[in-house]
């Protein structure tokens, strides 16, 4: 059955849907999408956010990273993904190097808004704070990254678990608070221990949206190629293939919104402890 009824009036979710969601304690769902067809789907069926990804440069362009997708690139997708969409929200992901200064920053997370965006996603700590008061002055809303933040994939070392030592969850704690502070409005947490998914989540009060942060963040978000099982070679910890229960796409994505909304996803299995 599909989360939204098909004869049920479909309004735009805003900004102020999220936080009274989170308030509400209902789960937020989210899915990346890269094309219009995906993208309608998942707005009919139900999912909450659409998020443009620059994991594009890896599912779709077939990269080994994220750091080759250029401006451009995102302004087309989101131009696709945007054209559609009646009920979810649609953020887009500014991608490397796009945001290294306030100046850069606007002009290029005006181009995403330009092309239907309602959200910029950018990857960073505390440095971000004077980008973020920029762009939220001048009406660009900001979801801020954390954790594992895969533009920095060559200073990290590679795509590891982040926040494991006391002194780096204590500083991942202190950045989320720092961003908020400067007007970021979401905020993705991704491979993280789920203790500290949950401590960063009850310390502000923006939502915040896991994605291998454990079953206490606002939301949930997966890579649409990972919940439907389509990108090959191993899998992260937290990823599920809600296609091959489901049987069909839209019951996959049902699926996928029905076990994040009661919090069976994710289950232990897709968790990292300390
Ligand atoms: O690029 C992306 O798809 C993302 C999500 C994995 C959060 O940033």
């Amino acid at each position: 059955m599909a989360y939204i009824q098909p004869n049920e009036p479909t309004k735009a979710l805003t900004i102020s849907s999220f936080l009274k969601m989170h308030s509400a304690g209902e789960k937020i769902t989210c899915l990346t999408a890269y094309d219009a067809s995906f993208a309608t789907l998942f707005d009919q069926i139900g999912v909450d956010v659409v998020l443009v990804g620059d994991s594009l440069g890896n599912v779709i362009q077939g990269h080994s990273s994220t750091l080759p997708v250029l401006i451009e690139d995102m302004v087309y997708h989101t131009l696709c993904v945007g054209r559609n969409l009646k009920r979810s929200y649609l953020i887009a992901d500014m991608p490397f190097a796009s945001y290294g200064n306030s100046d850069s920053a606007l002009r290029n997370a005006a181009l995403l808004m330009q092309a239907g965006a309602k959200m910029v996603k950018i990857e960073g700590g505390s440095w971000l704070v004077p980008t973020i008061e920029h762009l939220v002055k001048q009406g660009i809303p900001v979801c801020a990254h954390l954790g594992l933040t895969p533009q920095s994939v060559n200073t990290l070392g590679g795509f590891k678990v982040q926040g494991k030592s006391q002194g780096q969850a204590q500083q991942m704690l202190l950045d989320a608070k720092h961003l908020e502070q400067a007007g970021a409005q979401m905020l993705v947490l991704e491979a993280i221990p789920s203790s500290l998914g949950k401590s960063i989540t009850n310390h502000i009060q923006i939502p915040t949206i896991g994605i291998g942060a454990g079953p206490d963040c606002s939301g949930q978000v997966l890579v649409m190629h990972d919940a439907l099982g389509a990108f090959p070679g191993r899998q992260p910890k937290f990823v599920k293939n809600f296609l091959a229960l489901g049987g069909s796409i839209e019951k996959a994505i049902e699926l996928y919104i029905s076990e994040v909304k009661s919090g069976a996803f994710p289950a232990p299995e897709h968790c990292f402890s300390d």
